[in-house]
């Protein structure tokens, strides 16, 4: 009898905060290195961010190159709003401007994908949208990073 309860009772609790799926998005989202551009003050801090501020997007920080200036999007929103489908096809199918790796991330297999889909989707959404990319000819606010032009 509780066999049978824990088998119908186990996919119901799969998204559960801290399930083994959840805990695998977290390791992913960390080794990953998302945090690095999509955290404000992540790199600078070497880490030392409470959770409950990660993926809120790169704030102030701006990365400025020939693709124009541009700004890491706050998870937290952009994450939920798709269905969890939908974010494993984007992220096969996605090429962002720089400095986002996309071409690292789209070998990362679909059952990670979805490991990842649901922490970032279990921090809950906060924040607010990440500001707008900047194309080269505008001139963006302090602080962003220069990225070398390309030669001449
Ligand atoms: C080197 C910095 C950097 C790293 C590392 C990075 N990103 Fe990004 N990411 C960006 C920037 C900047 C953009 C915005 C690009 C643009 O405006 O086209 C972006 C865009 C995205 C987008 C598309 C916009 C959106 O929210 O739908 C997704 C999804 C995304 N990143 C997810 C991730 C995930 C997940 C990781 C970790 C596996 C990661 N990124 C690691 C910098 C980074």
């Amino acid at each position: 009898m509780i066999a049978a309860l824990a088998l119908i009772l186990a996919p119901l609790c799969a998204q559960a905060q801290g399930s083994p799926q959840i805990e695998r998005g977290r390791y992913m989202v960390l080794t990953g290195h998302c945090n690095n551009c999509h955290t404000a003050g992540y790199a600078p801090k070497e880490g030392n961010v409470p959770e409950k501020d990660w993926l809120l997007g790169s704030g102030p920080l701006g990365w400025r190159g020939p693709w124009g200036t541009t700004y890491a999007s706050n998870l937290r929103l952009t994450v939920p709003a798709m269905t969890e489908e939908q974010w494993v096809q984007y992220i096969k199918t996605f090429k962002p401007r720089p400095p986002m790796p996309w071409w690292s991330m789209k070998e990362t297999t679909e059952q990670d994908l979805r490991a990842m889909y649901h922490y970032i989707k279990s921090l809950g959404p906060a924040g607010k949208d990440a500001q707008p990319y900047l194309p080269p000819d505008k001139e963006p606010k302090q602080p962003y990073n220069q990225a070398p032009l390309p030669p001449k």
